[in-house]
């Protein structure tokens, strides 16, 4: 298949599997990208445990790399991670070009710095804003970003703080701008991926379709969850930056609750504990003491597939 977005990511099939924290590890990031689209590693990669150490962050991401190259000579990516001091984003630099890791996700900075050895070193640029907008689009044009992926509120994940759909959200940036758009956000089946395509989207990107899948590390009883769950189970609750789903543990009642009796967005994000609830939630499946994050497009899956048959069942018009 010969789009820009196939082009631009050296992919068969322009399908990216979204970074997701926790549920990502090399054998399923290498499954993605030999079906022949782009597999992303997310934030603690292949990991079970946290850690706050920029050095053993980087390290782990390097073994998680190295055993992917083992098992594709395809294109995957990885995230940047790029706090306020940079010292997560340098050492990550490092390595994306000494392993000469073919593509980065960047999440909203444009930062000339961080860009320049990027570029310097033929790696391409994926960049998503959490919210994107007419404004941040046009910069990252002209920061030079390969993709820009329109992330909508039906997204699975940190939900954009402006509530707008995929649908709505996919041509306002599509007509503001000439690089390659993918849309992100709810999709679940080959309808969403032809619906993106028609609103002038060249590519999709998308997480939640790939989490009950055999080769994606989320606890089985989770992956049952997520095929059995339609979007009506979904609850929703503020939090920081904006608002979370999740499918309805313990956890998310609690949280539902105290946004219902005028809780704080910093006291939900509190006892969510970051990405820590999404480990407990959906690597360990305690549906007790976790949150279970997915997107408004789970209703079309229903059972638990290969990668592979998931990629060739959305990418059916492509071959
Ligand atoms: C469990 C989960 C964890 C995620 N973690 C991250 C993350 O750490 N960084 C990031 O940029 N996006 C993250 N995302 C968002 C995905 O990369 C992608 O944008 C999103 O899943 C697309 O929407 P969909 O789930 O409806 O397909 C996460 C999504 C999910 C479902």
């Amino acid at each position: 298949m010969n789009n820009r977005v196939c082009e631009a990511l050296n992919i068969d099939k322009p399908i990216i599997q979204g970074p997701m924290s926790w549920v990502t590890n090399a054998e399923f990031v290498a499954a993605v990208s030999n079906a022949g689209g782009l597999g992303f590693l997310g934030p603690n990669a292949g990991q079970v445990e946290v850690t706050r150490s920029p050095e053993i962050s980087t390290e782990r991401m390097k073994f998680e790399i190295r055993k992917i190259k083992a098992l594709t000579n395809k294109p995957f990516g990885i995230p940047l991670i790029i706090n306020r001091d940079l010292d997560y984003t340098w050492p990550l630099i490092k390595i994306v070009i000494e392993e000469k890791v073919p593509v980065v996700l960047i999440n909203d900075v444009l930062d000339e710095r961080i860009f320049k050895p990027l570029k310097e070193n033929g790696i391409k640029i994926v960049y998503r804003p959490i919210t994107p907008t007419i404004q941040n689009a046009r910069a990252a044009e002209e920061f030079g970003v390969d993709v820009y992926v329109a992330t909508g509120f039906d997204e699975g994940g940190t939900v954009p703080e402006q509530v707008i759909g995929t649908f709505s959200i996919v041509p306002m940036i599509v007509d503001a701008v000439n690089v390659p758009v993918l849309a992100a956000g709810g999709i679940g089946d080959v309808r969403g991926v032809r619906a993106a395509f028609a609103l002038g989207a060249e590519g999709v990107f998308a997480g939640s379709v790939f989490i009950p899948t055999k080769e994606n590390p989320t606890a089985e009883n989770v992956k049952k969850m997520i095929v059995d769950a339609t979007a009506e189970d979904l609850l929703m609750f503020r939090t920081l930056p904006a608002y979370y789903r999740s499918l309805p543990t313990k956890l998310a009642k609690k949280l539902v609750e105290m946004d219902e009796q005028g809780a704080s967005r910093e006291e939900t994000a509190k006892l969510m504990r970051g990405s820590i609830g999404m480990r407990i939630g959906m690597l360990e499946g305690n549906l007790d003491d976790g949150y279970i994050s997915v997107g408004t497009g789970i209703t079309s899956i229903k059972e638990i597939k290969t990668v592979k048959e998931v990629v060739v069942t959305l990418m059916q018009d492509f071959n």
